[in-house]
């Protein structure tokens, strides 16, 4: 056999495709499993949106190759995103570069900046692709805790000088996966300036964004002024627009990160399919007042979760933005232990916090993403196993 890459003998297999081999398993023995495992959303994208795909697809000359960085249109599309959502002005020129969803932006300007030898300031717990992009390029990781203490804010000035010296990108996620933290506007001021006075890359990830409740709106790293000489943010439709699937998303900010990144990525993928970058416009244009209603199926089943959470003395805080509750185990259990008896007993798939980094340990996501009929479900399961221990 040829050997693989040593590249990816660091890598290990991802924790969902394990998950995935034991759920097939448990189905084909009989079971209902709720999977409330993954931050794919449940619900469809608004009418318009398909309207414009379906209109693209039937016209015979949208099927070729199209500009890796995508329509002109498409760019405009996110900076008028960004000017409605967050008072944001961005050239769509230089500052916006489409992404095939905001993973794949994560992992390429990743290999755009870190050689071995090279540290990644990386959210512990944290989404995990910024890890394993670190450590695709050889890169060495420095966790930033996020503590409940902090109100799960890295504590940026305990970063140890050495660290820095070598550090160069500096991820930051907000609204935050897994914990669902969100993080007020002078945080961000502080990790702008923070950025600067260390020659780091800030790399902000939006993706959560638009899935905000109770009135509550996230900001964009690039509100702070002079965010773009030191930052670039990426974001997406996947969760903002249920178009998960469709792998749109967006890098934007600084102009001399987002060549580099294009630098990688037109090396890797032949951009969109031109029908998916219509309804992409289409979705960010057109009527955007349906995510609020789809926020409030959202929030429905938050509420019901942290009713039956604190029914059974399952510690957590109320969410007000991203699509997950982030819970302590009870006392005694650890993170994969209690996803197990959950899986095994409940026929309920969560995460175990552990997948998102050492501070995980002790907690667990759920993630509100199947029918509303479905999460009552796992909440009735749920209580009878937790009530019973
Ligand atoms: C924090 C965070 N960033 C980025 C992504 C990737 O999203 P996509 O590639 O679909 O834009 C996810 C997906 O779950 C996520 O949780």
């Amino acid at each position: 056999m040829v050997n693989t890459a040593q590249r990816i003998s660091a890598i290990n297999v991802h924790f969902f495709a394990t998950l995935e081999g034991k759920i097939s398993r448990l189905q084909a023995s009989g079971k209902d499993i709720i999977r409330l495992d993954s931050g794919s959303p449940d619900m469809p994208p608004a009418p318009h949106i398909l309207a414009a795909l379906n209109e693209s697809a039937g016209r015979s000359n949208t099927h070729g190759y199209q500009s890796q960085r995508g329509t002109a249109r498409l760019r405009q599309a996110w900076a008028h995103m960004y000017r409605s959502a967050y008072g944001v002005e961005l050239d769509p020129e230089e500052e916006i570069l489409p992404l095939m969803g905001s993973k794949e932006g994560i992992f390429n300007l990743t290999q755009a900046y870190i050689e071995p030898g090279d540290v990644v300031l990386v959210p512990d717990p944290g989404y995990m692709t910024y890890r394993r992009a670190t450590l695709f390029a050889g890169g060495e990781l420095y966790d930033l805790p996020l503590l409940p203490g902090r109100g799960l804010l890295p504590d940026l000035q305990a970063i140890p000088a050495d660290i820095l010296q070598r550090a160069k990108l500096l991820w930051l996620n907000y609204p935050n996966n897994p914990t669902a933290a969100t993080a007020p506007l002078e945080f961000l001021v502080e990790a702008v300036a923070f950025a600067r006075q260390h020659g780091l890359l800030l790399c902000h990830d939006a993706a959560y964004s638009q899935v905000t409740f109770d009135g509550y709106q996230a900001h964009s790293l690039l509100e702070v002024p002079g965010a773009k000489e030191v930052a670039v943010e990426v974001n997406s439709l996947s969760k903002s627009h249920n178009m998960a699937g469709w792998r749109v998303g967006a890098a934007v900010g600084n102009k001399a990160a987002l060549n580099a990144l294009f630098r990688v990525k037109a090396n890797a993928d032949n951009g969109h399919f031109l029908p998916v970058m219509d309804a992409a416009v289409a979705a960010m244009n057109g009527d955007q007042s349906w995510i609020a209603g789809r926020n409030e199926i959202y929030r429905q089943r938050r509420d019901m979760v942290i009713a039956a959470y604190r029914q059974v003395g399952l510690e957590c805080m109320v969410p007000k933005a991203s699509l997950y509750v982030w819970s302590a185990v009870p006392a005694g259990w650890s993170s994969a232990d209690f996803t197990t008896l959950l899986l095994e007993k409940a026929q309920v798939s969560l995460t175990p916090g552990t997948v998102f980094g050492e501070r995980g340990e002790g907690f667990i996501r759920l993630s509100f993403t199947d029918s509303t009929e479905r999460v009552a479900e796992a909440m009735r399961r749920v209580t009878a196993v937790v009530g019973g221990l």
